[in-house]
């Protein structure tokens, strides 16, 4: 299975200039893509001219968030129809900094399945606050998976992808967790999948990480932890340390 390398811009650069020239910077690696999918997710306000002025095939386009709406009485809101006119592919759902604005499981579900049930892919966010000794972190990580996913049926989880984000590793001053203790946690999330959807969907749904990844702890993320993928944000922003990213991954 490809890698998937999702670049969250999150609420960066400042104008539009920035934005196409990290873009720009990337393509001049030229680099070979082959065992990954890097998905470039700027902000909406520069989705259109990024991807629209894109003529490859190598990378894709997300959006950062979406209504479930489809009436266009929804001040402030973007709808999916609008992003798929933009050629974006994947929608992050869920992310730990639209939870905390008030995001909560029901709304993810509802975003998951408006997006799911239009042929885009869902990439759902899931991850504790913090960690204790009791184990309480798992069955909070649980219950997100159940709850976010209430309204994926089984024949509709195709476009699925999970990302793992524990909130105590994503952003400034934190640490990534590490290969071995990620690696407990995507068994984890395997077995939390197979038996919402079975043995041969949940062993197949792609589970991918977020948080302090850079090119430096890359391959023990993906290798030791045993994850389809990266779910990157601070470092992408760099076209270089994200470009170190997919070299690590197409080796
Ligand atoms: P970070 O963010 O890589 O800057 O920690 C990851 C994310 O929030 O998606």
């Amino acid at each position: 299975m490809k890698k998937l390398v999702i670049a969250n811009w999150k609420m960066n650069p400042e104008n539009i200039k920035d934005a196409k020239k990290i873009f720009a910077d990337l393509k001049k690696k030229n680099l070979k893509i082959k065992k990954t999918i890097p998905v470039i997710c700027p902000p909406f306000t520069y989705l259109d001219e990024i991807s629209g002025s894109y003529r490859g095939s190598a990378y894709k386009f997300g959006a950062q968030d979406v209504s479930d709406k489809k009436d266009g009485e929804q001040t402030g809101e973007i709808s999916i129809e609008m992003l798929k006119n933009l050629k974006c592919q994947y929608v992050i759902v869920g992310h730990a900094e639209r939870r905390a604005l008030g995001e909560d499981n029901e709304t993810v579900s509802l975003k998951t399945k408006a997006v799911i049930d239009s042929g885009l892919k869902a990439v759902v966010c899931v991850g504790e606050n913090d960690r204790d000794h009791g184990g309480s972190y798992l069955r909070f990580i649980e219950e997100e998976l159940h709850e976010s996913l209430s309204k994926i049926k089984k024949d509709k989880t195709k476009n699925l992808v999970i990302a793992y984000e524990p909130i105590w590793a994503v952003g400034k001053g934190h640490d990534a967790i590490s290969g071995h203790e990620l690696h407990q946690i995507s068994l984890f999330i395997r077995k939390v999948l197979v038996g919402i959807y079975g043995k041969k969907i949940g062993m197949n749904v792609p589970v991918i990480y977020g948080g302090s990844v850079d090119a430096d702890n890359s391959e023990e993320i993906i290798n030791t932890g045993e994850v389809d993928g990266l779910l990157v944000g601070r470092a992408s922003l760099n076209p270089h340390v994200f470009a170190d990213i997919l070299k690590e991954l197409e080796k």
